[in-house]
């Protein structure tokens, strides 16, 4: 299918961006249970990145799920072209120079070790926001555990679809045992040594 296609390189690349800019881009990769704080976590570490002046973008199910990807279910295969094009779109991002946050349940080793090779090993890191399912369920924002317990929704991870945790996770936040404010920093802390 891209055998005629040939990739030109443009003369503006990430390390000019990055330069002009004055830091680094990447993927902030954040996984965990649906309800488990991913985007409420990666929504304050944005506020406070771009309040230091810095390029961010986030990504999650509302703004790819409801728009790029609303062609998508949450079969093990949709899954999976779910995830690659995030990464593709956040492969993008990260070539224009702005720091993306990702929070996405993305509940296979499998489809987050593609998502890496896409985006590229040296900028790809992976928090793990690991909360208990009894908390994510006993919170149920959206009120989606209640309906996969009643079969209502199929396949939903942690209920009869499964979730497997990073095993090496570049951030392992304990959002049990850490409040918001602390999980928050961690990461904050975590990416001003990400050299540029
Ligand atoms: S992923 O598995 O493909 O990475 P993604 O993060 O995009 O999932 O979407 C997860 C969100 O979709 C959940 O937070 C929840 O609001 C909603 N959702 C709807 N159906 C399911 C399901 N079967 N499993 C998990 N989440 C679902």
């Amino acid at each position: 299918m891209t055998k005629n296609i040939i990739k030109h390189d443009f003369v503006i690349s990430k390390t000019h961006r990055n330069k002009a800019n004055k830091h680094p881009s990447f993927v902030l990769w954040f996984t965990g249970l649906s309800g488990s704080g991913k985007s409420t976590i990666a929504n304050a570490v944005e506020e406070q990145l771009f309040a230091m002046g810095m390029q961010t973008y986030s990504l999650d199910g509302d703004n790819i799920r409801k728009g790029i990807n609303n062609d998508l279910g949450f079969s093990e295969e949709e899954r999976h072209e779910n995830l690659r094009r995030i990464a593709e779109v956040s492969k993008l991002f990260v070539d224009a120079g702005i720091i993306t946050l990702a929070s996405f349940i993305s509940p296979t080793r499998k489809d987050r070790a593609m998502v890496k090779e896409i985006v590229g090993a040296a900028q790809f890191f992976e928090v793990f926001v690991d909360t208990p399912l009894h908390i994510c369920e006993s919170r149920d924002p959206k009120g989606l555990y209640k309906k996969a317990r009643a079969g209502e929704i199929k396949n939903f991870t942690g209920i009869d679809a499964p979730y497997e945790p990073p095993l090496k996770p570049d951030l392992h936040l304990l959002t049990e045992n850490e409040p918001l404010d602390v999980c928050v920093e961690k990461v904050i802390t975590f990416v001003k040594q990400i050299p540029i």
